[in-house]
């Protein structure tokens, strides 16, 4: 089965395997004719990287890489991107890769419009107003995980490396004028990115769907999302190369992302703490606290739960819903509790503080406060 489709929504998404040859086409039909491409280091000098940069050289566009990104891009990684960018006389960037390649690559395009300190631009109030737009350079997204979503979000999150806290960097023009969805590019991923990045997306439509706020859209895409993820995350797991599958986590990945407009909530209120002090996988770490952070919500989202549950086929509504998860970890090899992932009991006070200030703390049905982050924590761990 082929899957192939152009939409225009929330941006232009060329999605289909093989479309990776259209790179330099997107990338002039945008202005571009000296791009950057921004990537972490593990991607730099795989096959699907060197393929893409061969692309844009055969077009004329040269084949300059940026790619010294943290697996938790910080602000330093972000000084020297658009550094280079600067020095190397660029007009735009292709943000490839995971989170991080297309996060970094976003905040560099934007950040080489601005002169005001990064931290100025978080997500919060109107601080985007501040931003200079002219200068912004375009980005065209070209992801090779399926979870994160990025491809498709008006944000970046960014590590002060000072305060190791997590900020979410807004600006409307983060959102890539392109993204080519290819998932021919997510068939070497191995097993453990698969799992941790397809539970990342699995964790936005829950989250997004849980959140008490009003956004009815946000609502349906999510719940599409799910059943996208419970019908192909095991067979994308299982093989690899099921391009039918990997094709449906990207769409997953790009809907959970759409979808957290709606709100996240204590599953990655919790996790950008653990992220930021541990370096451990975004997806993964959300995938261990999951179960707990659903109990804590059970008292305000059992109905909601229960009709999800019904419409991905699962029967027994919360606690069936709640096993499923359960047998979904399991299968995917999702450690039980943080611990496997190297978290000790030692930083809880100080993991609690930073998750209740966290900006996806307001998104959770139930008050996260202090002493429950502090449970929480406790159960995760
Ligand atoms: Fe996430």
């Amino acid at each position: 089965m082929t899957i192939t489709a152009n939409w225009s929504y929330p941006t232009a998404i060329k999605f289909g395997a093989g479309r990776i040859k259209e790179l330099a086409d997107h990338c002039k039909a945008v202005g571009m004719k000296k791009p950057l491409l921004v990537t972490d280091r593990g991607l730099a000098p795989m096959a699907i990287t060197q393929n893409a940069l061969a692309i844009l050289e055969a077009a004329g566009l040269g084949r300059a890489i940026f790619a010294d990104v943290d697996p938790n891009p910080n602000d330093a990684n972000l000084e020297a991107g658009v550094k280079a960018f600067k020095d190397g006389g660029h007009d735009g960037v292709v943000a490839f890769g995971g989170g991080s390649g297309l996060d970094l690559g976003k905040a560099i395009a934007f950040m080489v419009g601005q002169t005001r300190p990064v931290w100025d631009f978080e997500d919060i109030g109107d601080w985007w107003t501040r931003a200079s737009v002219e200068g912004i350079a375009p980005i065209v997204a070209v992801p090779t995980t399926a979870g994160t979503g990025s491809e498709v979000g008006r944000a970046s999150v960014i590590t002060n490396s000072q305060t190791h806290t997590k900020k979410v960097i807004f600006h409307p023009k983060f959102l890539p004028a392109v993204t080519i969805c290819d998932p021919e590019l997510t068939v070497g991923m191995p097993k453990v990115i698969t799992a941790g990045t397809g539970m990342d997306a699995f964790a936005h439509c829950l989250e997004a769907y849980c959140s008490p706020f009003y956004h009815p859209m946000s609502q349906g895409i999510a719940l599409e999302g799910m059943r996208l993820v419970k019908e192909y995350l095991p067979r994308a797991y299982r093989d690899g190369a099921d391009i039918e599958a990997r094709a449906n986590m990207m769409s997953a990945a790009a809907m959970g992302a759409v979808a957290f407009q709606k709100g996240l909530g204590a599953i990655h209120s919790l996790s950008h703490p653990v992220g930021a002090i541990y370096n451990t996988h975004h997806g993964m770490t959300n995938a261990v606290v999951m179960p707990p952070v659903l109990r804590f919500n059970r008292p305000a989202i059992e109905g909601k739960i229960a009709a999800a549950a019904a419409y991905l086929g699962i029967s027994g509504g919360f606690d069936g819903f709640y096993d499923y998860v359960l047998e979904l970890r399991s299968e995917l090899g999702v450690p039980d509790k943080l611990a496997a992932l190297g978290v000790g009991t030692d930083r809880i006070d100080e993991m609690a503080a930073m998750a209740i200030v966290d900006p996806t703390a307001g998104g959770n049905p139930v008050e996260l406060t202090l002493t429950s982050a502090k449970t929480l924590f406790a159960a995760c761990i």
